[in-house]
């Protein structure tokens, strides 16, 4: 078994790290606050490529593995998860979905423009009543022959007002249950589509989430995504890998709060010397990294899983499992080795701490996860 990064890799992982490092840390307290889309940085982002990092450079993508894209999520990660979370939908669900399943015809016209930066794609599966149980969509396509009619509402939509591009499931055959579900690929500016409320979060405060509305859009049937029915495989296909996203995301979550804990405990003293120098903190410090390593070598796995064309659902629901514990509960340590400091938002920690929490939601909730790998194991 081979650890090592490769030079692309250590390259791409470099790229990311500089980006987080110079660009969005001077800023993310202030957008955090203020609930500030970090529009400015997704450009920067989609002009590094890291828009479309999988996608096929005839589409416009960089034409990276998944192995470049979970080391660029994990450094994007450390210091701003709301980036991250963008970067997460519009790689892994939303180009991905396009570029796997999309027709010619629709990949053109729609992933060219989403992998290459220049706009923002979002995916709508959620709903007020369909949440872990995604079988049960509310929201209807209603076939009229040369278009579908779409009514309904989506709940939690990442990227809701910033997207041009939206991957909407709706039912269209509700007496063939999950199997009459279909995928649309639904265009800001469609008449009877308003985009919602926002919603004021705990953590990831600068991505824009929203409830979106459809009343009577009509969708042109070249929009639906595969063959009539295939909407639900579609979104549980898209969001296996989707996991893996977000599982790097939460590694990169609980990374950067060692990388801010270990920084602090070197330049604070307390009781005649820095603070990492006392057990206490040091046996903390040890904990941290090992846990984070441990997650870090799951979202690996996943990922060459995914690279090497092998089964990933089990393996990136894994990794999002654990990775998303272990951001939970070393951002709280992070915090605590800060002490006071570590309650107030200019040590950064307290962010990744609440960031810490929707990683351990989106996606399919830590339970859903345990439903995946158990059926993995006894299937
Ligand atoms: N790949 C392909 N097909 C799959 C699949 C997969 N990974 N998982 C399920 N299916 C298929 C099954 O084979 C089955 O098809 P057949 O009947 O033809 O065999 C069909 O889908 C239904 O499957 P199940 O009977 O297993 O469905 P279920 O209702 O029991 O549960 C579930 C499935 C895993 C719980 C699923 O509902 C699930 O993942 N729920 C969570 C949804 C979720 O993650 N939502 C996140 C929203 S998106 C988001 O958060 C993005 C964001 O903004 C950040």
């Amino acid at each position: 078994m081979n650890f090592d990064l490769t030079e692309e890799h250590i390259a791409v992982r470099d790229a990311a790290r500089d980006f987080a490092q110079n660009v969005l840390k001077p800023g993310v307290i202030e957008r955090d606050n203020e609930q500030r889309f970090p529009a400015e940085e997704i450009k920067q982002l989609g002009e590094l490529g890291f828009m479309g990092m999988m996608v096929d450079p005839k589409y416009g993508g960089g034409g990276m593995d998944t192995l470049s894209y979970v080391l660029a999520m994990e450094e994007i990660s450390k210091i701003d998860a709301s980036v991250s979370v963008c970067m997460s939908v519009n790689n892994s669900l939303v180009c991905w979905g396009l570029e796997k399943f999309g027709s010619e015809e629709q990949k053109m016209k729609y992933l060219v423009p989403l992998a290459s930066g220049q706009k923002i794609g979002a995916f709508c599966l959620s709903e007020p009543e369909a949440g872990s149980d995604a079988t049960s969509q509310r929201t209807t396509a209603v076939d009229m022959g040369d278009h579908y009619l779409l009514n309904g509402t989506k709940n939690w939509i990442t990227n809701g007002s910033s997207a041009s591009t939206y991957l909407v499931i709706a039912q269209t055959n509700p007496e063939l249950g999950h199997r009459g579900i279909n995928a649309f690929i639904v265009e800001r500016g469609m008449e009877g589509f308003v985009v919602g409320a926002k919603e004021d979060k705990l953590g990831i405060r600068g991505s824009d989430t929203h409830t979106l509305l459809f009343n009577d859009v009509k969708v042109p049937k070249e929009n639906r995504i595969g063959e009539d029915g295939f909407g639900f495989k579609f979104a549980m296909k898209t969001l296996s890998g989707g996991r893996i996203g977000i599982a790097s995301q939460a590694l990169g979550i609980a990374a950067g709060a060692l990388d801010f804990a270990l920084a602090y405990s070197k330049e604070r003293k307390a009781f005649g010397k820095e603070i990492y120098k006392h057990q206490a903190i040091a046996f903390k410090l040890a904990d941290m990294a090992t846990e984070i390593e441990a997650a870090r070598l799951l979202v690996w796995r996943s990922a060459l899983d995914k690279d090497a064309g092998r089964n990933y659902d089990q393996s990136g629901a894994m990794a999002k499992l654990y990775a998303s514990k272990v951001a939970m509960e070393q951002t709280v340590e992070a915090v605590q080795i800060h002490g006071g400091y570590g309650f107030v938002k200019e040590y950064h920690v307290e962010r990744l701490m609440r960031d810490a929490k929707i990683t351990q939601i989106y996606e399919g909730t830590s339970e859903i996860q345990k439903i995946v790998i158990s059926r993995g194991l006894t299937s």
